[in-house]
């Protein structure tokens, strides 16, 4: 992950999104913090065991500075002429640590009910569009599911998306996990749908899309194969395809696929994101 938390990243990430624009790309920057997964300073919502390490809880100060620090990264995503900005709310990150039951067992304003552990995300939110106006886009990655039966569940999921969606977002991509048994993933989020099958959160997001229709949708993980991403959208399950492996595996893979190829031939084997090498080395597809 590239930093965007202080002014001296804004020249580097400058350099990179002229390089998207020369190319005709759009390019929007993620912001996110790791709370208890920060390497340093591991600090979330409650304290909390994580691999072994105790986790402290952050202070009342420290959660409005944090909602401040992403009004920021904002405002330089902007300085460094990215096309929007995406708020990552999945994976297990600070925000999706604060949606989470499991991870957040504060008794304050912050924790509790689900208004109460949303209410960073739409603080964050607001922050982020009062520094970038109306007509930036402003999306969310979020979790469908935790995957942790507890701590945030499709039923919580559609609600914390049909409210913030209301809030003006330009665009939702549904994820997942991070949290609970990663084993479960697919399990409990995938459809039965012979076509759709691939697509791990496609049952998920078909509910989340009911609540959420007139904000465009975006649905990653395990999609894989043409006849897979057109199920996607002609059965208006989502209206946009992410992937990350397969990009890692062949970054010309748009190119590709119009050119007539039928899939990726990413494996999803994740050794590109396996404790040996990710972060240790740069970041390539090890399978040959
Ligand atoms: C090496 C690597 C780094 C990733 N970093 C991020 C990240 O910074 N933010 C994020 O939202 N997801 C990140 N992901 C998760 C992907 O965006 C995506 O949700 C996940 O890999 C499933 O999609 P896929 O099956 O197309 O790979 C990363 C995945 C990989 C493999």
């Amino acid at each position: 992950m590239a930093g965007i938390g202080n002014d001296y990243h804004v020249p580097k990430l400058r350099t990179l999104v002229r390089e998207v624009h020369k190319n005709d790309g759009k390019i929007a920057a993620q912001l996110n913090y790791g709370g208890l997964h920060n390497l340093v300073d591991k600090a979330g919502p409650s304290m909390y065991m994580m691999r072994g390490t105790k986790a402290r809880a952050l202070s009342t100060e420290e959660i409005h500075d944090i909602i401040e620090a992403f009004g920021e990264a904002a405002e330089r995503a902007m300085a460094a002429g990215f096309d929007g900005v995406q708020i990552h709310g999945a994976h297990g990150y600070l925000l999706s640590q604060f949606l989470s039951r499991l991870a957040n067992r504060r008794t304050d304003k912050w924790g509790g009910n689900l208004e109460n552990r949303a209410r960073l995300l739409f603080k964050v939110y607001d922050a982020v569009r009062a520094r970038v106006g109306s007509n930036v886009p402003v999306l969310l990655k979020i979790n469908c599911d935790d995957f942790s039966r507890t701590g945030f569940t499709i039923k919580d999921s559609t609600e914390v998306a049909k409210a913030i969606c209301k809030r003006g977002l330009q665009a939702i991509e549904v994820s997942g996990g991070g949290i609970g048994r990663q084993e479960d993933l697919r399990a409990r989020a995938c459809s039965l749908d012979r076509e759709l099958y691939e697509a791990s959160f496609a049952g998920h997001a078909i509910k989340m899309r009911k609540v959420t229709q007139s904000t465009p949708m975006a649905l990653v993980n395990g999609l894989r194969s043409r006849a897979c991403m057109e199920a996607i959208i002609d059965k208006d399950v989502a209206d946009l395809i992410s992937m990350s492996r397969p990009f890692i595996r062949e970054p010309d893979l748009v190119k590709r696929l119009k050119a007539g190829r039928e899939a990726s031939t990413c494996t999803s084997c994740s050794l590109c994101i396996s404790k040996e090498v990710f972060g240790k080395m740069m970041l390539r597809c090890h399978l040959e």
